[in-house]
């Protein structure tokens, strides 16, 4: 059986659909992971870019010594995010943007951090290594997101839902090697997380650069 492919037309309309009702019903589901992602971040320094902010769900939650950027390919959900973000000075500032194509530059941030945006976006690959490609060296890329189970009553629940990729706006069958893509990053931490393991944060570290060679 063949999985229906998103493309970012499609993802915009399913985010237009989203936006008035996402904070009631897929953001309170992402309520815990969200949260675990924030706080880990807050022991962190610097700038941090969020890839796929949505409505801004998580802005509140960084605290004041961050410089935080959000990005999202949707108008309708980054409207809310920005109505949110009005009275946070550490948000720096909020754009439309496509993740699979950046307009930062190399090492731009510290800390790059995609919430539930992976099986999104329709080229996870070209996603993560944009991700990649702004993170400085030494500094992290956190991940989370839903990763798919092969076997079992989930991962047969999975399966079946594979069809309605474009109406959800996510791709339910969605493995864990399509974000293992990038070997300039290290994987430092996989935890699976409520509920049941249905989503898990991912952290890496991006290698420091090597020195050139010495001729
Ligand atoms: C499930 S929502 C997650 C929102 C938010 N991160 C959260 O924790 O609630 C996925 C978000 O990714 C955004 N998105 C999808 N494809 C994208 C792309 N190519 N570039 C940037 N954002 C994208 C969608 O518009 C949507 O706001």
């Amino acid at each position: 059986m063949s999985t229906p492919t998103l493309d970012n037309e499609a993802v915009r309309k399913a985010y237009r659909r989203w936006a008035p009702v996402y904070d009631h019903t897929f953001g309170r589901v992402a309520a815990v992971g969200r949260r675990r992602a924030v706080s880990y971040i807050n022991t962190r320094e610097g700038r941090v870019l969020e890839v796929g902010v949505g409505t801004g769900l998580s802005l509140p939650a960084y605290k004041p010594h961050l410089k935080v950027v959000g990005l999202d390919i949707s108008p309708e959900m980054l409207a809310k995010a920005q109505t949110r973000a009005r009275r946070l000075d550490h948000v720096l500032g909020l754009a439309q943007m496509d993740a699979a194509g950046l307009g930062f530059a190399d090492g731009a941030f510290d800390t790059v951090v995609a919430m539930y945006v992976m099986t999104v976006v329709p080229d996870p690959v070209a996603v993560m290594r944009e991700l990649a490609r702004v993170c400085a060296p030494g500094g992290e890329v956190i991940l989370v997101n839903h990763f798919s189970q092969e076997h079992g009553l989930r991962g047969w629940v999975e399966h079946k839902m594979a069809p309605l990729a474009e109406t959800l706006g996510w791709h339910p069958v969605f493995e864990t090697e399509r974000v293992m893509v990038c070997p300039e990053l290290a994987l430092q931490e996989q935890t699976p997380m409520w509920p049941m393991g249905l989503f898990s944060m991912l952290r890496f570290n991006k290698r420091p650069e090597r020195p050139a060679a010495q001729g």
